[in-house]
């Protein structure tokens, strides 16, 4: 059986899609793809689309299968029964229009991760999602901080990371940091694991390893009882009163 991330938020422009993408990619290409085979899939329930016309422009040399099925709930009530893959990735819509889709694939989450800025006062449609959405269905849920650029300091990041931990909302210690180069991916078509080798490029993938090795380093603590440390929120939407 796969294991299904799911990564939502009903905020628009938060890095669902940036997320979804590049850690699928570090994911398949860590855990041995061959030009046949790939143990991930991606999946797109977005209507509008963006991981399909990313995914369409890479072309070959996505390390991961994609599927784009906004319009099939069929397919995504069965995610999980899906053998070929080891890990599927799911990216979902940002508008709370779509919201049974949403519920669909939540159902079907072995994990969720919650892309923010950091930006505290935009945080309210994060945590409505959180609430109202994630924490009812009971699946584990992480929140990741996305796109904060070192360069204007750490206040903004203080006062996100001091915002989730009042809220006692789960957090990854990994921040993907802002780079022109995550930015800039989709147009040209390729994910992290096809940027250059130099400086910038390895510490903005960087970013993206250290987050796969919290994902998947998180499954193995929800299968180990008692050593969960503070990873993985197991319990329903733990600490969400
Ligand atoms: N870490 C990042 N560094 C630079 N640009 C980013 C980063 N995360 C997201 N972006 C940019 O922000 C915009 C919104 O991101 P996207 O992944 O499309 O969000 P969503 O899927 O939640 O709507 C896109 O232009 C994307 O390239
Ligand atoms: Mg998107």
């Amino acid at each position: 059986m796969a294991h299904v991330h799911v990564i939502a938020n009903q905020k628009g422009g938060v890095g669902k899609t940036t997320v979804t993408v590049n850690l699928a990619a570090v994911v398949a290409d860590t855990l041995g793809r061959t030009p046949e085979e790939t143990p991930v899939l991606g999946v797109s329930t977005d209507p509008q689309a963006s991981m399909l016309e990313w995914a369409t422009r890479v072309g070959d040399e996505l390390p991961f299968d994609f599927e784009q099925c906004d319009d099939n709930p069929r397919v995504l009530s069965k995610l999980r029964a899906i053998t070929r893959y080891a890990h599927i990735f799911v990216d979902t819509p940002g508008s709370l229009e779509n919201q049974p889709i949403l519920e669909e694939v939540l159902r079907q989450a072995d994990d969720v991760i919650v892309p923010v800025e950091p930006e505290p006062l935009a945080f309210s449609p994060a945590a409505r999602t959180i609430q109202k959405v994630i924490a009812p269905i009971g699946v584990p849920w992480r929140v990741l901080i996305n796109n904060w650029d070192p360069r204007d300091g750490e206040t903004d990041l203080k006062q996100t990371r001091d915002y989730l931990a009042l809220k006692r909302f789960p957090t990854f210690n990994t921040v993907i940091r802002r780079y022109k180069l995550h930015a800039r991916a989709a147009a040209e078509g390729v994910t992290v694991v096809q940027y250059p080798k130099n400086r910038v490029a390895l510490e903005a993938r960087q970013d993206f390893f250290k987050l796969a090795l919290e994902v998947l380093g998180g499954l193995t603590s929800q299968v180990k009882p008692g050593h969960s440390g503070n990873a993985v929120s197991t319990g329903p939407g733990a600490g969400v009163a």
